[in-house]
């Protein structure tokens, strides 16, 4: 049972899009997440991990043993401290097309909560966990933990997958039963999801032509436009949301049911932004991992902290691997004291300066490096 402490907070960390690969034994990248990891579990001492999707590369079917073998390396921070954590499937889960196999592997580790509480309906993992208050009596919270699938259908429509139907229908069933089970009172609650949603690009606005250097091309259906964060929101814009291209209702249904005062998704691994729309905080969280493509010295946790005496609201405070002072073993020098917005800004003052070549290609090539594998999300 997930309870508030006798001082009536409740900690979660996440961990977003780790992608670790089969040879994460040798691999200095591997390490890297591993320090991150520890030196945040021990600063936070959370009540709760969540594991936002694209955790590790799936080799079920070619290699089962050395998939949960990977499984329980890649967690082993998490586990050796006996933290409960909350892993989702990202699409990355989803690619080998052996999903219980996957949800399987998870559930075999201690304390992991993964399960499908909803079998029948779309998805692998679809669940929900109560945090009780700190005596034990009464739910207080609900973190709800949705499976967002992998690659829509039809990719003329959309690349991204939607939330479907019956996964919103069980999300409102659930909470109806649950406003019944709290004397008619709705729990307030936060939505962990690999994919984000659509709603994600009204955090931000359309960039003016002069602001093309410092914008972000949006995704797909939206590359036609550039975006900057609007303002009052927070964090960093590296790369258009990789949202699905068309809206699900998801979004409508968590307004329509209420009490969801955050959503939390993985998936792009640059942005750090959040944000208010409609009253609902949504947050991008980037890797906390150094595969596929990264941020630098910036891949980050994300803590937040519930108190229970006032669940209208809540903290968060985003912890870089930089932040930490650690000491990166597998990026390069240029990216291990340089990141994105840095170099952007490099090229700016190098322009304008007349260029002084050494930097401006040194820039050129961490946004080449930061492109590589962006179809690989
Ligand atoms: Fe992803
Ligand atoms: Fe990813």
């Amino acid at each position: 049972m997930l309870r508030f402490r006798p001082d009536g907070t409740f900690r979660i960390l996440l961990f977003g899009d780790l992608h670790e690969h089969a040879d994460y034994a040798a691999s200095p990248a591997f390490r890297d997440m591993q320090k991150l990891m520890n030196a945040a579990l021990d600063r936070d001492r959370p009540d709760l991990c969540v594991l936002l999707g694209d955790n590790c590369n799936v080799t079920w079917k070619e290699d089962p043993a050395g998939f949960a073998a990977m499984v329980r390396a890649v967690c082993a921070p998490i586990i050796d401290r006996g933290i409960p954590f909350a892993p989702i499937m990202g699409n990355h889960e989803h690619d080998p097309g052996c999903d219980d196999a996957v949800v399987e592997t998870y559930m075999q580790l201690p304390g992991c909560l993964m399960r499908n509480d909803a079998p029948g309906i779309t998805g692998a993992a679809n669940y929900r966990e109560l945090i009780y208050d700190a005596a034990g009596e009464a739910p207080r919270f609900c973190l709800w933990f949705i499976d967002s699938n992998n690659l829509y259908p039809d990719r003329e429509v959309s690349h991204y997958d939607i939330v479907y139907p019956d996964q919103i229908a069980w999300f409102e069933r659930e909470s109806a039963a649950l406003r019944e089970r709290n004397g008619g009172r709705t729990l307030p609650s936060f939505v962990f999801q690999h994919t984000p949603v659509p709603e994600e690009y009204r955090l931000l606005r359309k960039a003016k032509w002069w602001e093309r250097p410092v914008s972000v091309k949006g995704y797909n259906t939206r590359s036609g436009t550039r975006y900057m964060l609007r303002p009052g929101c927070a964090g960093y814009l590296g790369e258009g949301p990789c949202a699905p291209d068309i809206g699900d209702g998801q979004f409508e249904s968590w307004q329509r049911v209420g009490g969801v005062l955050g959503a939390f998704f993985g998936h792009d691994h640059l942005n750090d932004f959040s944000g208010y729309a409609d009253g609902i905080f949504l947050a991008q969280h980037k890797t906390a991992g150094f595969r596929a493509y990264t941020d630098g010295c910036r891949s980050c946790v994300r803590l937040l902290t519930l108190d229970q005496r006032n669940l209208t609201t809540f903290t968060q405070e985003l912890q870089r691997f930089k932040d930490f002072g650690l000491k990166s073993e597998s990026l390069g020098p240029i990216l291990r004291t340089i990141t994105d917005r840095q170099s952007i800004n490099t090229k700016i003052t190098c322009g304008a300066l007349g260029g002084i070549a050494a930097l401006a290609g040194a820039g050129v090539a961490i946004k080449k490096l930061t492109e590589v594998s962006r179809h690989e999300k």
